[in-house]
């Protein structure tokens, strides 16, 4: 295969950060070439370069031999070089099609097509890709896997040939990762080129030609995947060996008659409705289920930030005052929530600040915030959640993807509460440091606190449950102890039966 995409020795220095140093390897046409690493690598960082969202402070970009300097992402996408988002940045409001039109009609040579036409193209396009909706649906009411597939078909609609994902899974459900793999697959027998950044392995080994190892901005190796090993791609990404991954290290500690939070008939505008279940002191609850299955909603309104319609909540033998999170935050519960970058830390706030949001009155000295010790404090747990970099005084929003996770996971290890919930703790954070999340929800447990947990993730729902619960449309479907744990039966009642389920 000929070198087709070539980074050459590529740096990039953000203020007071080096993201990428020296970094040179070469990705072939036609490949699926993964970027792996661990948290704030610079895989992301590298990506944006490509696509002329960042310069390179140092250092080339050739494609097809020829040197590239894009100075923005549009230009970048009239080369035929697309990203396919995270955040997708489409109009609610329009349809699939003409977002999909939106911005393409100058590369279209001025071609202004009519709307009938327009969502016949786009009908054809979405059939091509197998996806069962229709081109005028609204862009609101897809789910994100759908949006992702609106995304390739605009790369598609402009003939990309170089198409990037950035954790692209990281929302799906399992039907729709497997639609996405068929696609992608498809892209590449057309001869496009995949750049692909991905925190699970198994998606790595099912998917990519390459991977290429980046470690804190330096390059390590560029590994054929079909005469690689899990283990030898972990230890070229973390430089050590992680051993007893997603399992309890410590001795189980529920005490199982002593019920710490009560939920009784509830149920929400979103559509879940009869919720019942108990949460016992020390305990590690799992619900799991599909993307879509309501678990997030159930988790919202019990924690106030969604209106419950009927039912009752109780925390410790109360009723719970939930009329809002901060009410719950007093109360003794708190959530760290599955969209973490919209809802979990402040844009223009530095980590101390962002770390002591739910718990400043600890730090407080009369009317006035003790500098020092919430600095001290936002340190301490920085360490904890091996955030990097652990300064209190960087602004969130300039950390990676993965660490700026760990910077909402170190606000809620501050606070006191009795109840945590976390929503997909470890979605988006790397091998390592998911290791080290696990650790602390067993700290937390020997703490004396109770832990809910919304989790997708099989492996990691068996190794660190007391018990799971599995929710399907809104409603539990099953209820599982520990003793009871098998893989398949979880699964079964999960999808309803069925397996393969149509998702689009
Ligand atoms: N706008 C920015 N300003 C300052 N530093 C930045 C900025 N963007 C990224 N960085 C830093 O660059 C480094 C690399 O970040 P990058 O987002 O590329 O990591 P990543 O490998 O994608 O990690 P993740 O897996 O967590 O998404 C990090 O240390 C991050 O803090
Ligand atoms: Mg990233």
């Amino acid at each position: 295969m000929e070198d087709y995409i070539k980074f050459q020795n590529i740096t990039k220095i953000f203020p007071g950060q080096r993201a990428l140093n020296d970094v040179s390897f070469h990705i072939c046409k036609g490949e699926i070439h993964a970027l792996i690493g661990e948290n704030g690598a610079g895989k992301s960082t590298l990506l944006n370069i490509l696509h002329g969202m960042f310069s390179a402070t140092k250092g080339k970009v050739f494609i097809n031999s020829e040197e590239v300097k894009f100075t923005s992402a549009f230009e970048a996408i009239q080369k035929g070089i697309v990203k396919v988002h995270q955040e997708i940045n489409a109009i609610p409001e329009l349809t699939v099609a003409e977002n999909l039109m939106l911005g393409n009609e100058i590369i279209k040579c001025g071609f202004i097509l009519n709307k009938d036409q327009m969502i016949k193209e786009t009908q054809e396009l979405l059939d091509k890709l197998g996806c069962n909706f229709s081109a005028k649906e609204k862009m609101k009411n897809l789910s994100t896997g759908k949006k992702q597939m609106v995304q390739i078909a605009k790369a598609l609609y402009i003939n990309a040939k170089i198409i990037s994902l950035d954790e692209p899974t990281a929302s799906l459900s399992d039907g729709e990762v497997r639609i996405l793999f068929k696609i992608i697959n498809e892209l590449k027998a057309n001869g496009i080129t995949i750049l692909y950044i991905s925190h699970k392995l198994d998606e790595i080994f099912e998917l990519c030609d390459r991977a290429t190892v980046l470690r804190d901005g330096e390059y390590i190796a560029t590994l054929n995947i079909k005469q690689t090993t899990e283990d030898e791609l972990i230890r070229s990404m973390v430089g050590r060996d992680v051993s007893m991954f997603g399992q309890r290290i410590k001795p189980f500690r529920v005490e199982k008659d002593k019920t710490v939070l009560k939920i009784e008939s509830l149920s929400g505008t979103a559509g879940f409705k009869n919720i019942n279940f108990e949460l016992k002191k020390g305990e590690i609850l799992c619900f799991f289920g599909l993307v879509g299955a309501m678990r997030t909603e159930v988790m919202r309104a019990i924690f106030g930030a969604d209106h419950a319609t009927g039912g009752m909540i109780y925390l410790n033998g109360n009723t719970l005052d939930n009329s809002s999170p901060s009410a719950c935050v007093k109360e003794g519960i708190g959530l760290i929530s599955e969209n973490r970058k919209e809802e979990g830390f402040v844009k223009n706030l530095t980590n101390s600040d962002n770390i002591a949001l739910a718990s400043i009155q600890n730090y407080m000295n009369g009317f006035f915030v003790n500098r020092r010790l919430k600095e001290k404090n936002a340190v301490r747990v920085g360490e904890k959640v091996k955030l990097n970099p652990n300064n209190p005084d960087f602004m969130t929003s300039n950390l990676s993807g993965g660490n700026a996770q760990k910077v909402i996971l170190a606000k809620w290890l501050s606070t006191n509460v009795d109840v945590l919930i976390m929503d997909e703790p470890t979605k988006g954070i790397d091998i390592g440091a998911k290791a080290e999340i696990y650790k602390l929800m067993e700290d937390l447990l020997e703490e004396g606190k109770s832990i809910i947990m919304v989790s997708s993730e099989l492996t990691e729902a068996m190794g660190m449950s007391d018990r799971i619960i599995v929710m399907r449309e809104g409603v539990i479907v099953a209820e599982f102890n520990r003793d009871e744990f098998a893989e398949e039966r979880i699964i079964t009642y999960a999808v309803g039966g069925m397996k393969n389920e149509e998702v689009f």
